[in-house]
């Protein structure tokens, strides 16, 4: 079968896209170069620049390639940026996706996997979060999510398509400096622009619910997301229709900023100038970490990767990219 990977010039789609290549799986790239970049992606693969709310590219990609999987990957995901544009957000994550999920009932495909997010839980006040855990999100990023989590469900439903939703929890690192996340919207790479600036990395709140007051996230290589992705879709071939599936792709392990600050310290080696503490900001989770026990048990699907290899990696990313970057 034929895959469509949307996005998949992207940081986590790149990684997805390359998973699935390597493990044999054919594969076709649509993705509007917003925020991709073509030259992630090996030569071999098809590489289509367009929107997915475009239907006639749509009709085109997905008839011309004979497409009977898509991986959606392409969205809009500054959660800032979607408080301030929700009408932008609506329209490129849940417009787009359904226009994406009509295109591809129209052509017969049967099996639909989605980028989902754990922006869907909001502020969990659990100490592990699993998938049954009230989804109540605070932005209109989560609320797309969300309401695309249940636009798949439905439409698997309606058109007798296997579907899942994976929701990431705060992917990092990279499987080669080229592929590295190109965004500062993140912990680890906020981190890298200030200390690489000289300037002290920045933490947001101390005096959270929190062993040492600092919020508390549960971080995931992206090898390991790209992983889940090439499970997940196999799992979904395999299944056919009928299957639903959605899941956490976490690793369990709460990280506090400060633990996460002091290990880029200690990996790059730049301890100076010492953290200074801010005031919260506003809707920060005290703390948010995700069971990975569903996703084990319906895809055999754990994380291999740790925190120092998601830095490390990510580190080489960034350096490779700054030439004012100390070397
Ligand atoms: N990075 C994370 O920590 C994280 C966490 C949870 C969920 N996600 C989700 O994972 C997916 C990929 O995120 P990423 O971190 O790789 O971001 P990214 O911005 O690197 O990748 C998104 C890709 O989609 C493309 N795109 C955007 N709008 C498009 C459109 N309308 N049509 C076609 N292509 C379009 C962009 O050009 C880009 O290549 C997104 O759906 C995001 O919401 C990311």
């Amino acid at each position: 079968m034929t895959w469509l990977i949307t996005g998949g010039a992207g940081y986590i789609g790149a990684h997805v896209t390359r998973a699935m290549t390597e493990a044999g799986e054919r594969v076709v790239v649509l993705d509007d170069m917003s925020s991709g970049r073509a030259n992630r992606l090996p030569d071999q693969v098809p590489v289509v620049t367009g929107s997915v709310l475009d239907r006639v590219e749509l009709d085109r990609v997905l008839r011309g390639n004979g497409v009977t999987g898509v991986v959606h990957l392409a969205a809009r995901k500054q959660v800032e940026e979607s408080v301030q544009q929700p009408f932008r957000y609506y329209r490129e994550n849940l417009l787009g996706l359904q226009t994406l999920l009509e295109a591809a009932v129209d052509a017969g495909v049967d099996r639909f996997l989605f980028s989902s997010s754990a922006a869907v839980y909001g502020l969990p006040d659990v100490e592990l979060v699993s998938e049954t855990t009230p989804c109540v999100p605070m932005n209109p990023y989560g609320e797309t999510k969300l309401a695309g989590e249940w636009l798949v469900r439905s439409v698997g439903r309606a058109h007798r398509m296997a579907t899942a939703s994976l929701r990431y929890f705060n992917v990092a690192g990279a499987t080669a400096p080229e592929l590295a996340d190109t965004g500062v919207s993140n912990l680890v790479p906020m981190v890298f622009q200030r200390i690489a600036a000289g300037l002290p990395p920045v933490i947001f709140g101390d005096d959270y619910p929190t062993p040492d007051g600092t919020c508390v996230r549960d971080y995931v290589h992206v090898a390991d997301v790209a992983s889940a992705h090439l499970a997940a879709a196999r799992h979904l071939v395999e299944a056919g229709p009928g299957t639903e599936l959605t899941a956490n792709v976490g690793r369990g392990e709460g990280v506090s900023v400060r633990e996460m600050v002091t290990l880029i310290g200690e990996v790059t080696g730049l301890t100076e100038p010492a953290p200074v503490v801010e005031p919260r900001r506003a809707g920060d989770p005290a703390r948010v970490v995700g069971s990975a026990e569903l996703i084990t048990k319906e895809l055999g699907w754990t994380a291999h990767y740790g925190l120092r290899d998601m830095i490390s990696s990510a580190w080489e990313g960034w350096r490779s990219r700054s030439r004012a970057l100390p070397a």
